[in-house]
């Protein structure tokens, strides 16, 4: 029997994880299939429930369910439970050989965002983010991941900005909590420009520049506060180069885009679920392939 996988959310009908997660189940030749979920808030429990009657073999949760899920499981684990959100359910049960599928399982939310995020970083710009100044544009679920995957990291200082500025402190006094030493600043101010001016690694997490998005065509900072040697991550994926990434190209820094982020979140999901080495690069040329570039 072919196990299914999924995602959840609303709307999910643009989502690339199908494509990325169907290429890699290809790869390795295991016998699932992962679909997009349609699912309005009011069918999110009964829906996640259903992943206890076996033929499941796991799911992933996004925008704008993945708090709401952590309602609808029997255990979150520490990651998620800090960072507030849950991205990946994991099946923990017995594979039944007369269904074939997971039963009995009791449903485990996990968040891999914070891991896809730095492995992405390691990977894509070689830097150890150990010691680093980092400013971080944003303070909504996205970059919560990206401010424990840091914290986790031993990061030096993080410079929160946000346009609200309160959800700013609020992250900031949590990073505090944890041992970082954490600023909040607005983001439009031109306290954060001088910030990047002097940061190692500026971050992006809101969804400023994003295609179709409420400022698209916009940078989160301005061209001046960009030079050689900061680098430059992008998480918005689409465009594949953002107005802030273009910029940082030309000011000389190092850059790098929100795809492989997904794919290394995706990668993670895929190993909790299958034990199997996920093959990272097929679901790149994948995802790749389902934007069109
Ligand atoms: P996600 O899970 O993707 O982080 P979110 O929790 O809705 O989504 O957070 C979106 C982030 O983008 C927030 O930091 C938001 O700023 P506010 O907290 O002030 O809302 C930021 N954002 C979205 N659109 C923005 C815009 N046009 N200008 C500035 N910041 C914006």
């Amino acid at each position: 029997m072919t196990l299914r996988a999924g995602i959840f959310g609303y709307p999910i009908a643009h989502s690339i994880s199908p494509a990325m997660h169907n290429a890699a189940f290809a790869r390795i030749g295991f016998d699932a299939t992962y679909e997009a979920w349609e699912t309005p808030p009011d069918a999110l429990a009964a829906s996640v429930s259903r992943l206890r009657d076996g033929g499941y073999l796991g799911a992933n949760v996004t925008v704008p369910h993945k708090r709401a899920v952590m309602d609808c499981l029997d255990e979150t684990d520490d990651i998620a439970a800090r960072i507030g959100a849950v991205n990946t359910i994991v099946i923990d049960g017995v594979i039944d050989s007369a269904t074939d599928g997971v039963t009995g399982g009791r449903l485990l939310g996990t968040n891999t965002d914070a891991y896809g995020f730095i492995r992405s970083l390691e990977l894509e710009a070689g830097v150890e983010v150990s010691g680093m100044d980092v400013a971080l544009a944003g303070a909504g679920g996205a970059a919560r991941a990206a401010a424990y995957g840091l914290a986790a990291e031993g990061i030096d200082t993080l410079y929160i900005a946000n346009r609200t500025l309160e959800r700013a402190r609020t992250l900031a006094d949590e990073m505090a909590a944890q041992g970082i030493r954490a600023r909040a600043v607005a983001l439009s101010s031109s306290s954060f420009a001088d910030i990047c001016r002097h940061a190692d690694l500026l971050v992006n997490t809101t969804s400023i520049g994003m295609l179709h998005g409420p400022a698209e065509g916009e940078s989160p900072v301005p061209v001046d506060a960009l030079r050689p040697g900061l680098v430059v991550y992008d998480m918005v994926y689409n465009p594949s180069v953002t107005p802030l990434l273009s910029a940082a190209q030309d000011a000389g820094a190092t850059c790098v885009g929100g795809l492989t982020m997904l794919v290394h979140q995706g990668a993670a999901a895929f190993e909790r679920w299958t034990g199997a080495k996920a093959p990272a690069d097929t679901m790149l040329a994948a995802a790749r392939d389902a934007l069109g570039l």
